[in-house]
């Protein structure tokens, strides 16, 4: 199977870089599942259950979160409510939500799909290592193909995750930097590989926000209001190719197409 997925998605230019550009890939790659991290789709800060459905319309079958999960009130209606949003599994019992899900879909095997946070230079949550362990042989009951958004900031962090789970997942790859890396890799066991998807949206900006008021806070440390940036739309990701019988990571290939060009 072939599965797309989708660094952070990032206001009103990357919700129209999914919309126009997720149909073509789905078709272009022959895709059989579509998976995007939403944290920054609604006007560059959280989600709501409008922008998730404008990015389910597009052709994404599940959307994962990360540090911004709370900016919209709304979203403890997703969290409640929508199957196919998946939040970091790593908060305490009691938090609203899921940190994983069972995809399934005719003539596919079962996907499990898991989010998780990173702790290094990000706010602390439990231990991202130990939840996913345990996270994993549990999917791993029900399915031999896994996929991990690590939403995470410091590279050791996603590269020791995803040593640690090599062989158990199918795919780990980053997200919540804005950078695309150039790391992409199938580890000894089997596992893809890269520590950063890269954002969809403005990329004629800083991590997709206006150049000019975040240049203004690191130059004179006062707050500024970020606005999400228009121009040089990319939709940035990774295709994975997996093998339906062993779970292992066939190929990965680092996506980024631009909207119009
Ligand atoms: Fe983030
Ligand atoms: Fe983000």
């Amino acid at each position: 199977m072939r599965l797309l997925f989708i660094g952070d998605i990032v206001g009103q230019p990357g919700r129209r870089a999914v919309t126009e550009l997720v149909p073509r890939l789905r078709e272009q790659h022959r895709l059989d599942l579509v998976v995007a991290n939403g944290e920054n789709s609604a006007g560059g800060s959280g989600i709501t259950v409008r922008t998730a459905e404008e990015i389910f319309s597009g052709g994404v079958d599940i959307i994962t979160s990360g540090d911004h999960l709370w900016d919209q009130k709304e979203v403890v209606q997703l969290l409640e409510h929508e199957p196919r949003f998946v939040r970091p599994l790593n908060y305490p019992p009691g938090v609203p939500g899921q940190g994983s899900t069972l995809f399934e879909s005719e003539g596919l095997p079962p996907v499990g799909i898991l989010n998780v946070q990173g702790r290094t230079f990000m706010p602390p949550l439990d231990s991202p290592f130990q939840s996913a362990l345990a996270e994993v042989e549990r999917l791993g009951r029900s399915t031999r193909i896994i996929f991990v958004d690590f939403h995470a900031e410091a590279t050791s962090e996603k590269a020791a995750l995803a040593r640690l789970l090599d062989g158990r997942v199918s795919a780990l790859i980053g997200t919540h930097t804005h950078v695309q890396t150039a790391d992409d890799q199938i580890l000894p066991g089997g596992t893809a590989f890269l520590c950063d998807a890269g954002f969809t949206g403005p990329h004629e900006s800083i991590i997709g926000r206006e150049i000019e008021p975040v240049l203004r806070r690191f130059m004179t440390n006062t707050p500024q209001k970020f606005e999400v940036a228009r121009e040089r739309v990319r939709l940035q990701g990774a295709i994975v190719e997996i093998d339906n019988t062993t779970g292992k990571a066939l190929s990965i290939q680092r996506v980024s197409e631009a909207l119009g060009g």
